[in-house]
């Protein structure tokens, strides 16, 4: 697709319904991203996850899929301890869940540890910018690498992880000359999500993406519904309709 460029498009998706829904959709790669530690479970940043529970995500993603690359995000303590650590949980993720691919957050630090998932046979996606895993390390979520330093390194960090093998390259929160940089310079696509316009594809999580999350609202994200409006006024008719016994009719009873 970065050959013929066409763009590639990505969503999140933690769970059966939805992942057939996305699917269906024609989506290309979805991403069991670690942000099910968010959007699910409610937590504020993304390291409470366990492997345990993105595999069972994936699990019932993998059953509502038949057509788009299913990416699977190796959780926080899952992979960063050493290189034998990340390919035993890589390996879980794909014997368990039966996904196509993890995704791992870094750079130079876990070169070793990509080689080694991909002499193993298991496809890697990257993840640099601003990494939210290491949200402690960074303090904020603010934009990464608008400094020169951080941008050279950056570009360095993607060659060698192009070099190590991985097959595409999530570029979150950077500046979109970088983003447009790092794509020119690469031939494995980049899946920008608040990388710019150049990116060879974009990502985005998809309850902010359907406007289940109204109360974030980074300049990155586009609305393309509004699920919040439309559920709470389903919700709050069934309840109007159960409290005046106009819910069931006789049509919908036996
Ligand atoms: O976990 C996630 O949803 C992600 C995307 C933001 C790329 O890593």
């Amino acid at each position: 697709m970065k050959v013929a460029g066409t763009p590639i498009a990505m969503l999140t998706a933690y769970d059966y319904t939805s992942a057939r829904l996305i699917d269906g959709a024609g989506i290309d790669v979805i991403l069991v991203g670690d942000s099910a530690s968010n959007v699910m479970a409610g937590h504020e940043t993304t390291l409470p996850i366990t492997l345990d529970q993105m595999i069972y995500h994936a699990q019932c993603v993998v059953r509502g899929v038949e057509r788009a690359l299913v990416v699977v995000d190796l959780p926080f303590g899952s992979y960063q301890g050493n290189s034998r650590e990340a390919l035993v949980s890589a390996i879980r993720v794909m014997k368990e869940s039966g996904a196509h691919a993890v995704k791992l957050e870094g750079g130079r630090a876990i070169q070793p540890t990509v080689e080694r998932l991909i002499d193993a046979g298991i496809p890697v996606m990257g993840h640099l910018g601003l990494t939210p895993q290491s949200i402690y390390r960074f303090g904020t979520y603010k934009v990464r690498a608008r400094e020169e330093e951080e941008a050279r390194m950056l570009e360095e960090d993607a060659a060698l992880l192009q070099e190590a093998g991985i097959f595409a390259l999530v570029l979150e929160k950077i500046p979109s000359t970088l983003g447009r940089s790092v794509s020119r310079a690469l031939a494995i696509p980049t899946i920008g999500i608040g990388a710019g316009p150049s990116c060879d594809g974009q990502v985005l999580v998809t309850h902010d993406a359907l406007g289940l999350t109204t109360d974030f609202n980074p300049r990155f994200v586009r609305r393309y519904a509004e699920l919040d409006t439309l559920i709470r006024g389903a919700v709050s008719a069934f309840v109007e309709d159960v409290r005046s016994h106009r819910f069931p009719s006789d049509d919908e009873s036996y």
